[in-house]
């Protein structure tokens, strides 16, 4: 057991006592998505990976008809009866995982009276999962200690499904998928269509992985994301009236003409062309980083962000100032905006020897120019949510 466990738990007996009965720990990670933005609920295809931190959760079964949720994060815990089915409080952090305990609840799999504490170390907000990662430690948790023996398809797919009709965010699903399946050292090549994916080893030897969070609230990220995906729905079905059409992936860049003459709507046209374009690009990315070609990538990653803030418009200053100042900067192979976007964080490929420049003058000239302070990490790749057995 580590340092952290050890507080958490300590954590864990102070508000709920009872110190001869052990909790069970249980993690999950964040992730961080490398490339195929905005691309999941068009059927297409993304590239995250799990980072190497997230939520821990501890949890204890009682013998009460009782669910308690505390965390170390947010305040504002709450008791509520097992039920055959929970409702959401509005903007409560408790929404994530009680929104999964419905959903075992909707399939029949009670779960039993748990105190549970969390703690997560992925900035909240920042469009690196917080909430997935939340959804998912419950959902590991729950499967494990009721027994009922879900696979982790069957996981990330209740999670997903907490997120859109509990939570009210009508995500889609690589950031479930990406906590659930993440592997140590490996990025997810995931077709959001027919949920084949498989794992590209991330070696990257003369460059580092750089997150930048740009400490923007996201207001309205959850009202502008739903717009897009309306607006992409729209695009499919105009040009379904012309062409046999499920989702906007299964479109090229050669048929991108198309969309000039079936779409009147220039703002749906761009962001149909962002996703038909982004869905080649990730394929390419893919292929560059199995080709140990960081350059390709890199350059990927960069016409990525120019889609974003271009066609699909969900980029916004801070990003942009992140990212647009940050090609000027020596050493940088590619840098995009990762998430939903409208605030949260950027994803870098840095050599490695300009990377402690790079965040010293990056984080001089954001602050600067937007009056934000920026954080920087340096993210390892880890595995997905499980039990953890203590040492
Ligand atoms: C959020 C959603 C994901 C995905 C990304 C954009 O993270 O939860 O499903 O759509 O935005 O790629």
């Amino acid at each position: 057991m580590n340092t952290g466990t050890d507080f958490l738990k300590e954590e864990f007996f102070r508000l709920y006592g009872d110190r001869d009965k052990e909790p069970v720990l249980f993690y999950s990670p964040g992730r961080v998505n490398l490339i195929g933005e905005h691309t999941d609920y068009n059927g297409g295809y993304v590239f995250p990976c799990a980072l190497d931190f997230g939520t821990s959760l501890l949890v204890r079964t009682t013998d009460r008809a009782e669910i308690k949720l505390a965390s170390l994060n947010f305040t504002g815990g709450i008791a509520i009866q097992v039920a055959l089915n929970y409702l959401p409080i509005p903007g409560s952090w408790t929404n994530y995982p009680v929104g999964v305990i419905n959903e075992f609840a909707s399939q029949g799999i009670g779960a039993p009276g748990m105190e549970m504490l969390f703690y997560g170390d992925i900035p909240n907000g920042a469009g690196l999962s917080s909430s997935a990662s939340i959804e998912m430690a419950t959902a590991v948790a729950v499967n494990d200690l009721t027994g009922a023996g879900l696979s982790m398809i069957d996981l990330v797919k209740m999670g997903q499904k907490a997120e859109n009709g509990f939570v009210g965010m009508n995500c889609g699903i690589m950031d479930q998928f990406a906590v659930g399946f993440g592997m140590k050292d490996h990025a997810i090549n995931l077709n959001c269509d027919t949920l084949e994916y498989r794992y590209a080893p991330v070696k990257l030897v003369k460059h580092r992985l750089i997150i930048t969070n740009t400490n923007k609230r996201r207001g309205l990220t959850d009202s502008k994301y739903n717009e897009r995906r309306a607006e992409c729905e729209k695009a499919v079905e105009l040009i379904s009236c012309h062409h046999p059409l499920r989702n906007l992936s299964e479109l090229d860049v050669n048929d991108l003409r198309m969309l000039e003459e079936y779409i009147p709507d220039p703002v749906v046209r761009r962001r149909a062309r962002h996703v038909i374009t982004e869905n080649g690009r990730t394929v390419d990315a893919v292929r560059a980083l199995e080709n140990n070609d960081i350059d390709l990538l890199g350059r990927l990653m960069n016409d990525s962000h120019d889609s974003l803030c271009n066609d699909y418009e969900v980029t916004g200053a801070e990003l942009d100032t992140l990212v647009y100042e940050g090609r000027k900067l020596p050493g940088v192979t590619g840098t995009r905006m990762t998430g939903a976007g409208f605030g949260g964080c950027t994803v870098s490929i840095v050599e490695s020897d300009y990377a402690e420049s790079f965040i010293k003058e990056l984080g001089e000239i954001y602050t600067e120019k937007t009056g934000l302070r920026a954080d920087f990490y340096l993210p390892g790749i880890g595995d997905g949510a499980r039990r953890i057995r203590f040492a």
